[in-house]
């Protein structure tokens, strides 16, 4: 559920009619909604009291890491998942205590991990056995010992799209699960290192549970012998993936099916959970704003350009993902085009053939569930200006992040002596 409604015929977030953020602000523009983000991230994490006591919930910051919405959720208890320097540096800033954060990611450099362990990061999920044995050195030259987990790949195809899906033995993520308990044995001697656990992630949107519970069995049976092995098993986190309904009519399990499956499938492990939601936590809390510059005459149906780009949601293009496209004044009427942006490619296009609210030229609609993968993955290609963010509270909006104009841009680029005039 989210709070983007229509009232007195015009769609609002919360309480503020979107006609006058654009007036305000501008389009394009993300807009998201504080109230959404902070009921989804209650949902979820009542969803998972039924898991027990020991939850620790490490938000996804990819998904969308405006450090308002981090903010947010920091004071809804939640720690953060990050995979960059940037992305901690991020979440630092917002807030979130250092210990309540996670640093995954396949490609941690080792100035990476010694930032991390400086700033007194909560845990460092390891992706092959030679970043534990850089980690421990690099904690043990500081007098420190770095809390870690290894991630595990189960070989379990999750069901989405080939470019979100990482659990397969084939993809770059985590070590095989057949050979952590050898990496195990030769990682947890090692000074410097608490190897307290494993962690998985085996894709994104996922709108099927099956996936998800064969792999968190494999995880439980790998708990069992590494015990059986003498190791000492207090951590695993089940990573992030959960799905959320982009179409109108899509049925996807909710947080409260989600954590009765993780309730059968981890009972009796006996260890502190940990969850990296991304996108069931920010996707339906946003959306991108746009307006209608033409709606152009095509060979079978119009083409609705409007001003906002592959550049600003990249998802459609990336992904052929479906983004509900919906007018912010809806006359009632109905129209089947095509949706695209001005950027020059084809594969700027956000819909084809899609039947949709009536719009014509001047008009505002929004791109729905964009909250997740939307700004944050926004680039200037063409030279267009970064998109900015609003985020809206009751009645209340804010900037919070500009519109980074070309001129903010060219500023940062220089042209070097030699080719002076
Ligand atoms: N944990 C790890 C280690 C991850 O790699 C990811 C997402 C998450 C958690 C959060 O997953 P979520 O709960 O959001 O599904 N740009 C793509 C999605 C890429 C997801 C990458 N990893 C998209 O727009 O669909």
């Amino acid at each position: 559920m989210d709070h983007f409604h229509e009232q007195g015929g015009i769609l609002h977030a919360e309480n503020v009619p979107l006609t006058a953020i654009a007036e305000e602000v501008g389009t394009p523009v993300y807009v998201y909604s504080a109230a959404t983000f902070r009921r989804h991230a209650r949902v979820f994490r009542e969803a998972l009291a039924a898991a027990g006591p020991r939850v620790h919930i490490a938000y996804a910051i990819k998904a969308n890491p405006n450090i308002a919405v981090l903010r947010l959720l920091a004071d809804e208890g939640y720690g953060a998942d990050v995979v960059s320097a940037g992305e901690m540096a991020r979440a630092l800033a917002a807030g979130i205590p250092a210990a309540h954060i996670v640093f995954s990611g396949v490609g941690k450099t080792r100035d990476e991990l010694g930032r991390a362990l400086d700033a007194g990061i909560g845990q460092f999920n390891l992706e092959l056995e030679e970043e534990g044995v850089v980690l421990a050195a690099l904690a043990a030259e500081r007098g420190i010992v770095a809390p870690a987990v290894l991630r595990v790949n189960p070989d379990v195809d999750a069901g989405t799209h080939a470019k979100i899906s990482t659990g397969r033995k084939e993809n770059k993520f985590g070590v095989p699960i057949d050979q952590a308990p050898g990496m195990f044995d030769r990682l947890a001697g090692l000074e410097g290192l608490d190897l307290r656990g494993v962690a998985i992630h085996i894709g994104s949107q996922l709108a099927d549970l099956a996936p998800l519970e064969a792999a968190y069995a494999r995880v439980g049976e790998l708990v069992g012998e590494l015990r059986g092995a003498g190791h000492a098993i207090t951590h695993v986190d089940l990573g992030g993936g959960l799905g959320v309904p982009y179409r109108p009519d899509d049925v996807l399990p909710s947080p409260a099916d989600y954590g009765a499956m993780v309730a059968r499938a981890t009972a009796g492990w006996d260890v502190t959970l940990m969850f990296e939601p991304g996108r069931v936590i920010a996707g339906n809390a946003g959306v991108l704003l746009t307006s209608v510059i033409w709606v152009k005459p095509g060979v079978t149906h119009p083409y609705v350009i409007v001003d906002a780009a592959m550049n600003d949601l990249a998802r459609p293009a990336l992904y052929d993902a479906f983004h509900d496209f919906v007018a912010v004044k809806p006359s009632g009427a109905r129209m089947t085009a095509n949706i695209a942006g001005p950027v020059c490619e084809s594969g700027d296009t956000f819909a084809m053939g899609r039947t949709i609210d009536a719009v014509a030229s001047g008009d505002l609609a929004v791109f729905r569930t964009a909250g997740a993968y939307g700004a944050t993955m926004a680039s200037t290609y063409n030279s267009r200006a970064l998109v900015p963010e609003v985020l809206v509270d009751g009645d209340r909006f804010a900037v919070v992040a500009d519109r980074v104009s070309a001129e903010t841009l060219i500023a940062a680029e220089r042209v070097p002596e030699w080719l002076k005039r």
